[in-house]
């Protein structure tokens, strides 16, 4: 990577995450000294499913949607999470205490089919439970990632149908989302923007992306790409405070002439584009997105409010 390549998940450096302690499967250790087998899953095969949730004042964010997500997700491919919500809850407060962290905290929640007894695929060779990691970081999203804007390129590598591996699914394996971000790194961008089956825009590879024209905020059908839960609260916000929100197919066509564009995620929130492909998106000025920013960061202290003890 080149000194000026910028990722959507760009944090402040933070000498406290040299010694943070991370969870595995109940114990907590250094992270130097947290390590799961060769053997794992995970590992082998990227066989597992993650979430990545932030910390506001003692509140993991919508807890629950990302949950349904996690939840669902692991019935679908018959991953036994071997705990209920509640349970996922408590390894959180365990973890987070154990850091001293409250807020400013990004947190990767992950769950493969745990240690195998030969190194090959079938899922029965995963015989003693399921892995659970939990990595939480002190994490400011970087500021210029709000002035500058990301870079982003569109990359031949598409979303793929739901009937080959449902791009629903945060598995472990991101392997289609990592050659994307690859070819745009190689085309000189930050992150990769993705195009469906059809050659309609879709996504990036690790974030979903918005566009705004004349006001309205378009966003993909939802069919290819994550169930961001950024993404639906976006469209939520937009739909409760009168701004037109679509989701709908389109083009490069109308993404490289549009006002403003920008990607939603846990990490950044809402993240502007500067470009795509080299062309510079809009003017520079963004009121849309800031207006939804506000609004999400309204929302935000909603959520804590109410689950705050
Ligand atoms: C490919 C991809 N798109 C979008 C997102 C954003 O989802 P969310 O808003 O739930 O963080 C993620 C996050 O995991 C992702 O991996």
């Amino acid at each position: 990577m080149t000194d000026t390549t910028h990722t959507t998940h760009d944090a402040d450096e933070d000498i406290r995450n040299q010694d943070i302690k991370i969870y595995i499967n109940g114990d907590l250790f250094h992270r130097d000294e947290a390590k799961v087998s060769v053997y794992d899953s995970g590992f082998m095969l990227g066989d597992g499913m993650w979430e990545g949730m932030r910390l506001y004042d003692g509140v993991w964010a919508f807890f629950d949607e990302h949950m349904d997500r996690f939840f669902g997700s692991c019935k679908a491919v018959s991953l036994d999470v071997g705990m209920d919500r509640a349970g996922i809850m408590e390894a959180l407060t365990k973890t987070a205490a154990a850091n001293g962290m409250t807020r400013d905290v990004h947190c990767r929640l992950m769950l493969t089919r745990g240690t195998k007894v030969k190194p090959f695929q079938h899922p029965s060779l995963s015989r003693s439970g399921p892995t659970l990691v939990i990595i939480m970081e002190h994490s400011k999203p970087v500021d210029s990632l709000h002035s500058a804007g990301i870079r982003l390129a569109s990359v031949p590598q598409v979303r793929g149908l739901p009937n080959s591996q449902d791009a629903k699914f945060n598995s472990h394996s991101k392997l289609n989302c990592v050659i994307a971000c690859l070819q745009a790194e190689q085309a000189g961008a930050d992150e990769g923007l993705m195009l469906d089956p059809h050659g309609f825009v879709n996504t990036t590879n690790a974030c979903n992306f918005f566009i705004v024209r004349k006001g309205e905020v378009w966003t993909s059908t939802g069919d290819y790409c994550m169930n961001g839960v950024t993404r639906q609260k976006v469209i939520d916000l937009c739909r409760a405070n009168d701004i037109p929100v679509y989701e709908k197919n389109y083009s490069l066509y109308e993404a490289y002439s549009a006002d403003e564009a920008f990607l939603t995620g846990t990490f950044g929130a809402q993240t502007p584009v500067a470009e795509i492909d080299g062309k510079k998106i809009g003017s520079g000025n963004r009121p849309v997105m800031a207006r939804i920013q506000k609004l999400y960061k309204e929302l935000i202290r909603e959520n804590v409010a109410e689950h705050q003890g």
